[in-house]
């Protein structure tokens, strides 16, 4: 196998960053929850803080196996706080979104520099993509679905397992 070609690392070591990223605005989400007394979703979505990390070092495995130096750069806070917990779901959904628009990039770069161990690692990245569309339009449809305080407070005890069980489901 020849080296990495400068775009793609490039390429890769931008997703690397947008995964850590994401991980820090999933932070910022949990926060957002932990200070409004909803706990079930805060917990959720430090999950999401920590997988977005992992997905980092995916990556980042891969730069260094291929002998190229993973960079972390300064990661930009969330541009605006929510207001409901309705922004929030969907603010996840967008951050989502974005990502796997990030996925696609790569491997088109993947592609274009005929770089198959890049092409397959990332092969996982956009069939996790698929699943995590999947969560977070399935958790703005919930929340939307909420209509009093009492049912959002509802809502909050059960997330959690309502959405693993839709990612066990689709193991
Ligand atoms: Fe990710
Ligand atoms: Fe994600």
């Amino acid at each position: 196998m020849n080296g990495m070609s400068e775009s793609l690392r490039k390429e890769l070591n931008r997703q690397f960053n947008h995964e850590l990223m994401a991980a820090h605005h999933y932070e910022a989400l949990a926060w957002w929850c932990t200070h409004r007394t909803l706990p079930g979703f805060a917990r959720f979505f430090r999950k999401q803080a920590g997988e977005e990390r992992e997905h980092a070092d995916r990556i980042g495995r891969h730069l260094i196996d291929r002998g190229v130096e993973p960079r972390v750069e300064a990661l930009p806070a969330p541009e605006s706080l929510p207001e409901s917990l309705l922004e929030v779901a969907r603010y996840a959904r967008r951050l989502e979104q974005n990502n796997s628009r990030g996925i696609h990039a790569a491997y088109e770069a993947a592609l274009a520099a005929r770089d198959y161990p890049a092409q397959v690692m990332l092969h996982w990245f956009i069939r996790e993509q698929v699943e995590e569309e999947a969560w977070t339009a399935e958790m703005v449809g919930r929340v939307e679905a909420a209509d009093c305080a009492g049912a959002l407070l509802e809502l909050d005890r059960h997330i959690e397992k309502l959405l693993e069980q839709r990612e066990e489901q689709g193991d």
